[in-house]
């Protein structure tokens, strides 16, 4: 597929048919994926192919109290999740605040393929890590990989997403998956060939979020 093709249509897909995936295309995806670039080139990315049905069920379930939580957070107006404005949403709330469509995760045994990538905190530098505010450099060691894995799908004709909702929940995966103690999950991606292929994305404009010289400057547009 056309590169530019592959960057403007490579969307969420949350929706699969039942279809599998050969280890040999999941290979391939792997195979270009791989040149992601990171920090001083430390590779420390490690990717679990997850094919167990019932490791697979149960990433779904741990993935449910974090889904409740995001979706209390979004229905009372906040940024779910986030590090500078507080939340105030109390866990009774959570039980009674549903509706967030947990479609895929309840049923994540079915995806035709899951993926769980993490990095070793040993082998990155976090250029942020002084500054007094959640770091952000660590992850721009990984993400590329993680990014690289949708859009090499996406020239096989399948789709997928990232997700981060297990996260939460990195103790039980380590436990479940034997995932090494300086390991940070980055994403778990489900993949599959799309239920139906979305070719319009609904992003901003490249003069609402870019400046020139400073970011009170004017709007860089030609
Ligand atoms: C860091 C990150 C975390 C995400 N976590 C989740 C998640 O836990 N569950 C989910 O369904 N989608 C998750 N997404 C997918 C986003 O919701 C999706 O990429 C975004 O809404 C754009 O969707 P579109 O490409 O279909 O327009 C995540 C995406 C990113 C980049």
């Amino acid at each position: 597929m056309d590169l530019l093709e592959v960057m403007r249509t490579t969307f969420a897909c949350r929706e699969f048919k039942n279809e599998k995936i050969e280890d040999e295309v999941i290979h391939r995806i792997l195979d270009n994926a791989r040149f992601a670039p990171s920090g001083g080139n430390r590779q420390g990315a490690h990717i679990i192919v997850v094919k167990d049905p019932e490791k697979k069920r149960k990433l779904g379930q741990l993935c449910e109290s974090v889904l409740l939580l995001y979706a209390a957070q979004q229905k009372a107006g906040e940024v779910p999740y986030n590090t500078i404005k507080p939340s105030s949403i109390s866990l009774q709330e959570i039980e009674t605040k549903t509706g967030h469509d947990f479609e895929m995760f309840n049923k994540l045994d079915e995806v035709p393929l899951l993926l769980i990538v993490s990095v070793d905190l040993s082998e990155v530098a976090s250029m942020d890590k002084d500054l007094n505010r959640i770091g952000i450099v660590t992850g721009a060691s990984v993400y590329p990989l993680v990014w690289n894995i949708l859009m090499a799908a996406r020239n096989e004709g399948l789709g997928g997403v990232i997700t981060t909702a297990v996260v939460p929940e990195e103790e039980s995966v380590r436990e479940l998956l034997d995932l090494p103690e300086d390991h940070a999950i980055a994403a778990m991606i489900p993949l599959g060939k799309p239920v139906q292929q979305l070719s319009r994305l609904n992003r901003r404009a490249v003069e609402e979020f870019t400046t020139v010289d400073s970011y009170k400057g004017d709007v860089f547009k030609i």
